[in-house]
């Protein structure tokens, strides 16, 4: 149950400055009145978000994390979040790394997973417990189509979202009559900072398609953006390995990778 009207109340966004996320929140707030927590690092576009989201009347509250310190994030988020029952909450960090910088830097793809993996574990655990105790509420977790079947040229992300989506699977089971509800986001390729400078792949969509999709589908299981990868992505599991190879060395040579010329983004970029 959600407040008395059947409406959340007091939203967290981890990532809260994504694309994806900003989207997401403007639409709820298109549709309903709530208080947002707004977890990202420091920034100039953070600030913008928050003044975004206040312009629709929303009281809205920024806290400083870092997803690359687990331990950090989970304090301010725990100190941000007590007295505050958390109806609704939005985990939508990540980061695209450059697959072919990783294998020259191994080291920083440990830094991906961290970011990616790590710390989107530890929050979920965190907000599982804390919904638990209120006997209520609805975990939204940003996955990928990258999840289902990891392609050579991004081994690390789709692994990375391949965890993250077993895991959120896993801790839904978890939460079964408890109340709470976890919603695994698989969007294909949108177009948002994280992918500018990759051509778009089949199906791509904006970030406001996955927003009205998440927010039309809080009460499912698993949301695809758009729908038709649901059924796609069931048939593409079955394709034989050198068939799956082939595509993916095409879509790598139609553009799916950074062009020459763009810069990739990493953890640490902060564009
Ligand atoms: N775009 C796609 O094609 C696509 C497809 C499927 C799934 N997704 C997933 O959707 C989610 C949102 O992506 P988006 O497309 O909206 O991209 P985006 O605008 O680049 O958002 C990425 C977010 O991750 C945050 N972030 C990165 N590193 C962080 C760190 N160390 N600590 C805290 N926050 C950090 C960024 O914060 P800063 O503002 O501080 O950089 C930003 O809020 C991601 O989980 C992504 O993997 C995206």
């Amino acid at each position: 149950m959600l407040n008395v009207l059947g409406q959340p109340g007091t939203v967290l966004a981890l990532g809260g400055s994504s694309e994806i996320a900003q989207a997401f929140l403007g639409r709820l707030l298109e549709s309903r009145a709530c208080d947002v927590v707004l977890a990202a690092r420091p920034s100039a576009r953070r600030d913008a978000a928050v003044r975004r989201l206040e312009g629709y009347g929303a009281r809205v509250e920024p806290v400083d994390v870092d997803a690359a310190d687990s331990e950090g994030l989970v304090a301010a988020l725990r100190t941000a979040l007590a007295g505050h029952e958390v109806d609704l909450a939005v985990i939508a960090h990540g980061v695209l790394p450059d697959e072919g910088a990783l294998g020259r830097r191994p080291a920083d793809a440990a830094d991906v997973v961290a970011v990616n993996l790590g710390s989107a574990v530890a929050a979920g655990l965190l907000l599982a417990d804390l919904m638990r105790r209120q006997g209520h509420g609805v975990l939204v977790v940003l996955s990928s189509v990258a999840a289902v079947r990891p392609r050579a040229s991004n081994a690390v992300y789709g692994a990375t979202k391949a965890g993250l989506d077993a895991f959120f699977t896993a801790l839904r089971d978890r939460l079964r009559g408890s109340g709470v509800r976890v919603v695994v986001v698989r969007p294909g390729f949108v177009r948002t900072r994280m992918t500018a400078g990759r051509a778009p792949a089949p199906f791509a969509v904006d970030a406001d398609d996955v927003a009205r999709a998440v927010l039309a589908g809080l009460d499912r299981d698993v949301v695809w953006v758009p729908a038709v990868l649901g059924p796609l992505t069931a048939a593409l599991r079955l394709v034989p390995g050198p068939v799956w190879r082939r595509l993916d060395r095409r879509s790598v040579r139609d553009g799916g990778t950074v062009r020459p010329g763009a810069a990739p983004r990493r953890g640490g970029d902060r564009r």
